[in-house]
């Protein structure tokens, strides 16, 4: 039922993604790569392709999705936008980040679940673009993995989640950032607000902008303002084991934390930074490292990714907080959201 395409990304063979694009045409669903995590794509100028989206993720239909186009002269026939506003935000196109703006008629209420705006996003991911391209129309998607889970940032996650329920899955080697995109709200006052963090930091976004507001939520601490993103009242990212977050403090006090969590489970693991080791080595018990103090993008890359690795593999994931800085961000909302307790 499902066809399975594998192409490399650095050398499209374009006949595959062309067959790909037609079934995009036929109202047919197809999973892609992008440089954030893979997208459940279909026609988003489509009620019916875009129907198909919701059924195979077991996504509710009140939150709604991302409008994935291939330029920048898409902006201006989905969204009302000065032409200030897009010369600024073409400077981070293509790229791992979403724009919330006023949408026009044309876009189909299932796409914005029924609001006014529209979140728009031009992927920096050869596959996503030709294959918007050549399917000639811009492809609504969600990340591909069944809803409340983690995003999908390898092949097998895919595979796992998707197969049998969609009738094309593009496989395209392993994502460049692994956390979704940065999601600005442009039509809140003059002001952008990040409404989710991601591999865009908010350092990045003031350059353009001048300002930037980020709100409590963000940070994944406090329960997000529902009316803004609907997406954020439901559970994110949580696999079944349970997920202890130690929160980034001084590294004697994090690790005395981890220590004492550790003997709660029978059998846990601790995800650590690479830095770290050291510190659990001669304890006895199971560890894997997640990423190193110095480079928070091999954290983020990596954490969906661990996240899945141990589900249901041992009893508890207890792991090493980062600060809020950069991506961190991004990967600390995303804990904090998978988290069962943060101590
Ligand atoms: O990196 C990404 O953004 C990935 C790849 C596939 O592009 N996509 C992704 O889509 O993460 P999804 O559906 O998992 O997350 C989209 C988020 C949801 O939380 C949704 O509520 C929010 O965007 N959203 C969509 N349209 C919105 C709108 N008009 N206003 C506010 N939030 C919106
Ligand atoms: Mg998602």
């Amino acid at each position: 039922e499902t066809k399975v395409i594998e192409v490399d990304p650095l050398n499209i063979e374009e006949e595959k993604i062309k067959e790909a694009a037609q079934a995009i045409k036929e109202d047919k669903t197809v999973v892609f790569p992008t440089e954030t995590v893979y997208g459940l794509g279909a026609n988003g100028l489509s009620e019916n392709a875009v129907r198909k989206i919701f059924k195979a993720k077991g996504r509710p239909y009140d939150n709604p999705l991302i409008l994935h186009v291939a330029n920048v002269r898409s902006f201006l026939e989905y969204t009302y936008i000065s032409y200030t506003l897009l010369e600024k935000i073409e400077r981070l196109l293509p790229g791992p980040i979403t724009f919330v703006l006023k949408k026009r008629e044309i876009v189909p209420n299932i796409v914005t679940a029924g609001k006014d705006t529209i979140a728009l996003r031009m992927p920096a991911h050869p596959v996503a673009l030709k294959l918007i391209e050549y399917a000639e129309v811009p492809i609504a998607a969600p990340s591909a993995n069944v809803s409340g889970k983690p995003s999908p940032t390898m092949a097998e996650h895919v595979l796992k989640d998707m197969f049998g329920k969609v009738d094309y899955i593009i496989i395209g080697g392993k994502v460049e950032f692994g956390v979704e995109s940065t999601i600005i709200d442009l039509t809140q006052g003059k002001i952008p607000i990040i409404l989710r963090p991601g591999p865009i930091p908010p350092e990045k976004l003031k350059e353009i902008f001048g300002d930037i507001i980020i709100p409590d939520f963000a940070y994944g601490k406090i329960e997000p303002d529902y009316i803004k993103s609907p997406g954020m009242k439901y559970r994110h990212y949580a696999p079944n084991t349970p997920v202890i977050l130690v929160e980034h403090d001084d590294v004697d006090t994090m690790v005395k934390k981890v220590l004492e969590e550790v003997k709660n489970y029978n059998n846990p693991i601790v995800l650590c930074l690479k830095e770290h080791i050291g510190y659990y080595k001669d304890h006895n018990i199971n560890f894997d490292t997640i990423g190193s103090e110095a480079n928070y993008y091999e954290f983020a890359v990596k954490l969906f990714e661990m996240l899945r690795k141990y589900d249901e593999k041992i009893d508890a994931m207890i792991i090493e907080g980062i600060e809020d800085k950069g991506i961190g961000i991004a990967v600390m909302n995303r804990l904090r959201k998978a988290s069962y307790k943060i101590v």
